[in-house]
């Protein structure tokens, strides 16, 4: 049997698609690339916006009409759109046989074989106290470098524009032994960065009794053999810590790179977001965070248009990329999502003016990225090799510990052998629009 799966959407659905790839690995299936070979299409997709939502429509569009040829192709639709239509997906695209929700993942080969039974659709989107699946443990592909562990999932915090919440669940923490266990596992099996994953991984553990902090978990990561890189994503800046951020002092592992998703950049804007942070606490934060690792490199997310927006408000915004100077940021029109608060609230932006804030945005946001780059020219560097770099001509790519991505040539003389998941120091020589040329310096051995 064959599996063939699409995702979209956060890093959270790409690792959970690894996981439904290995639940059916299990079961003998093999994964295709090939939607046509396909006895089993999954499409894990994401409603954050509208947007993505609507790629769901269209893969479901190219992947129907397979079943003319192939009529025990089954079909299903997971992630958070699945979680939010749940039946009435079913009722909307005939010819789709399973809607599953977020927390139904481990249940997945049970509804695939009950609907090879009885040819009858189902839809299973209930929310359970513990989300099914996070124990589910995939392995790293060959020759993978890094690997992704959910810590947590679901979100207390309701932003008043975001449906992850609704579609996610409450705030779950799995045990801290369940991850310690995965992590020395991928380290076992060759893995030497880890990224641990939670909608708002600062509040780890906060509601589990006797469970320990975020910043103690990476205190343990930290001492797993093999590991030599550690990352977390996202953290909400309201819970940011003065404990997390010393750990970026005490842990070696831990990399000097945080994304802290500002949104933002007007106080007013904030609290109609309901994010519960002003511009000068986020700034603050910034600054503990500068003294500690002056190197430290930021990344954001940003909302335009938000309802109410004001050119002033949105002024503020700018000043904010300029002041924090982050190395790249991910920026968004305001996109109304249905039960959420503001997708009831007044004076929304016009799609013309949201376009035209974002290129404003993005424009500036352009030359402070290069800035940066930069400002890298001359140092030196230490890199983990992910692989050969795509543009070939002998050259190697790899990132940084602030996770700059930086493309290198070996010297010719004396010769360093380069293999994928080798540290190595390399010397910046040169900065192109989103990455770094360098060259391995002559000790650069791991
Ligand atoms: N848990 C993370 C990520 C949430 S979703 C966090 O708290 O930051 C990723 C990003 O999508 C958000 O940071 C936000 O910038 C953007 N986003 C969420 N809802 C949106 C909406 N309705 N319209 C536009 N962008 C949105
Ligand atoms: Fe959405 Fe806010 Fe939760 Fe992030 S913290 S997932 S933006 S509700
Ligand atoms: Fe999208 Fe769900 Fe992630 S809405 S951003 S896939 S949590």
């Amino acid at each position: 049997m064959k599996i063939f799966i699409e995702t979209y959407g956060c890093q959270m659905n790409v690792s959970d698609s690894g996981k439904i790839v290995q639940l059916f690995a299990d079961l003998n299936y093999q994964l295709t690339t090939e939607s046509r070979a396909a006895d089993l299409i999954i499409i894990n997709t994401c409603s954050v916006r509208e947007k993505p939502e609507l790629k769901l429509f269209s893969a479901l569009g190219r992947y129907i009409p397979l079943k003319r040829k192939r009529p025990e192709l089954v079909i299903a639709v997971g992630g958070c759109v699945a979680q939010q239509w749940g039946e009435q997906l079913l009722e909307r695209c005939p010819g789709l046989d399973i809607v599953f929700g977020t927390h139904q993942l481990d249940t997945l080969p049970e509804l695939v074989s009950s609907v090879r039974d009885s040819r009858k659709a189902v839809s299973s989107t209930a929310f359970r106290m513990a989300p099914g699946g996070l124990e589910v443990m995939a392995r790293p592909q060959p020759q993978a470098v890094s690997a992704m562990v959910t810590i947590m999932q679901g979100c207390d915090n309701f932003c008043s524009y975001c449906i992850v919440p609704h579609v996610r669940g409450r705030e779950y923490s799995r045990p801290s032994p369940a991850i310690i266990e995965e992590v020395s596992r991928l380290a076992d099996a060759g893995i030497k960065e880890v990224m641990l994953l939670g909608q708002n991984v600062n509040s780890y553990g906060l509601k589990e009794p006797g469970e320990i902090s975020f910043a103690q978990l990476l205190g343990r990561v930290n001492e797993i053999e093999g590991i030599e890189r550690i990352r977390f994503t996202t953290s909400h800046p309201k819970d940011m810590s003065d404990e997390l951020i010393a750990a970026f002092a005490s842990l070696s592992k831990l990399c000097p790179s945080l994304h802290l998703p500002l949104q933002a950049g007007s106080d007013t804007v904030l609290k109609r977001m309901g994010r519960r942070y002003t511009a000068a606490s986020y700034l603050e934060k910034v600054a503990k965070l500068r003294e500690i690792v002056p190197d430290v490199a930021l990344t954001t997310d940003i909302i335009v248009g938000f309802p109410g927006e004001s050119e002033d408000d949105f002024q503020q915004t700018l000043k904010m990329l300029e002041k924090v100077g982050y190395d790249q940021i991910y920026s968004f029109k305001y996109s109304s999502r249905p039960g959420t608060k503001a997708a009831d609230y007044e004076d929304m932006i016009s799609d013309d003016e949201k376009r035209e804030r974002l290129a404003r945005c993005q424009a500036l946001q352009d030359s402070i990225s290069q800035r940066l780059l930069k400002a890298q020219v001359g140092k030196v560097s230490e890199v983990l090799v992910t692989g050969p770099s795509k543009r070939g001509a002998g050259e190697w790519s790899g990132r940084t510990r602030e996770s700059r991505i930086v493309n290198f040539s070996k010297p010719s003389s004396p010769e360093v052998e380069i293999v994928v998941g080798g540290l190595y120091k390399v010397s910046i020589i040169k900065a192109l629009k989103h990455s770094l040329k360098g060259e391995v310096v002559a000790d650069g051995n791991p």
